[in-house]
């Protein structure tokens, strides 16, 4: 199969060499963007465009149109596979997520099984395959699904929390129970990211919002230990292309050697790490994706341009294994402007940098 025109994406991942840095953003569609709010309105609710493939693939596009991006990512969001599993998924005005049947009773853990990706997630299947079709080979795109554990913590607590304390009390106390919901919910990942490959999708990326909420030993036992099983059992190559995966554990960053020696191809990093120290600890191992503070797009254009190159200043020389994104999702209160500055800063520096011999 053919790679797509601009494989940049795909090549740092795979630490090959490229004429730049490549560059996506975390949540890139979304509500920043006027096109996508009006996308949104014309499906009557985030749930319905998720479930809309035609709509889904069109705000995917959005970002594309707007900012010279080297990568796309398929418009969904995690929690479909708790809904797919029967939790009764909804979105309510300001209050982000919520199920309408949370794992509370030990019956209904017991009861849970994996979804069949191509039954009850089909709709993010044609989703994929509707997107490939529309970026033409231009870009490669993404596929994503959450980690175990991050899934399991909105199946237990039934929304956002702010101190996880009901799935805290059940590690420490019903820890049976957790890696219960932890191993369905693996299997359950595994399905659904192999169905995207399937239907298209040319990069994999595990999404551990919540994992760095955990002490040290919590992590390795209930987030790494589910994610190394995912990954695991991840199709590697698909149409004689190798098909390369990023794990992103937000507040990852103590344990970055684990995580890098997890089975991944890229480890996505949030801010609060020096990318260069980051290098220099992975050794080479595996490539890294990040990590600027998506703060920085509420500066101005000048010093968003700034930011941008000590980030590539701080990776260091031969700029080989690193993909540039924000060290966690975009906000809705950026001004869209300020991402052609980054965009370009990116570009342009990371370019020079090359001919620098740098
Ligand atoms: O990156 C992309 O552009 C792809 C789309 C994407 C969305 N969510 C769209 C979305 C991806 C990759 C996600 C992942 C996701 N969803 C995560 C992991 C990444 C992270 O942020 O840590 C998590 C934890 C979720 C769960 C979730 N979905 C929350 C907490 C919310 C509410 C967020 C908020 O700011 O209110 C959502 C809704 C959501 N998912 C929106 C978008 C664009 C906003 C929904 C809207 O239009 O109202």
């Amino acid at each position: 199969m053919t790679r797509p025109s601009n494989d940049t994406f795909l090549r740092a991942l795979l630490k090959q060499p490229t004429a730049h840095t490549p560059v996506w953003l975390m949540r890139q569609a979304g509500r920043y963007l006027p096109e996508y709010r009006e996308t949104r309105a014309r499906a009557g609710s985030f749930m319905q465009l998720c479930k809309n493939p035609g709509l889904a693939c069109e705000v995917t596009l959005q970002p594309l149109a707007r900012y010279e991006l080297d990568a796309a990512i398929l418009f969904s969001d995690i929690l479909t596979v708790p809904d797919a599993m029967g939790l009764g998924l909804y979105f309510t005005d300001g209050e982000g997520p919520r199920f309408e049947r949370p794992l509370r009773e030990e019956w209904a853990i017991r009861d849970l099984s994996a979804p069949d990706p191509w039954d009850h997630l089909r709709y993010v299947m044609d989703a994929v395959a509707e997107i490939r079709r529309a970026l033409n080979n231009s870009v490669p795109l993404i596929g994503f699904s959450g980690s175990p554990y991050t899934l399991a913590c909105y199946m237990v607590e039934g929304a956002s929390s702010s101190d996880y304390r009901r799935i805290k009390t059940m590690l420490y106390d019903r820890p049976d129970l957790l890696h219960h919901i932890l191993s369905v919910t693996a299997d359950a990942v595994i399905a659904y990211l192999n169905a995207q490959i399937e239907s298209g999708a040319q990069a994999v990326m595990i999404f551990d919002s919540w994992g760095g909420s955990l002490a040290a030993a919590a992590y390795e036992e209930f987030s790494l230990h589910y994610m190394r099983r995912v990954l695991a059992g991840l199709i590697k190559e698909k149409d004689g292309e190798r098909v390369p995966s990023i794990v992103f554990t937000k507040g990852g960053g103590l344990w970055l050697e684990a995580i890098a020696d997890s089975g991944c191809d890229a480890v996505g990093l949030d801010w609060t790490i020096d990318i260069g120290e980051a290098r220099r600890r992975v050794g080479g191992r595996v490539a890294l994706q990040g990590n600027v503070d998506p703060a920085v797009l509420f500066a101005s254009p000048e010093t968003i341009a700034a930011e941008a190159r000590k980030v590539l200043d701080s990776y260091g020389p031969e700029q080989t294994g690193h993909v540039f994104n924000l060290g966690h999702g975009i906000s809705q209160f950026t001004p869209p402007d300020n991402v052609t500055a980054l965009v370009d800063a990116v570009h342009q520096h990371s370019r020079t940098l090359r001919l620098q011999g740098r």
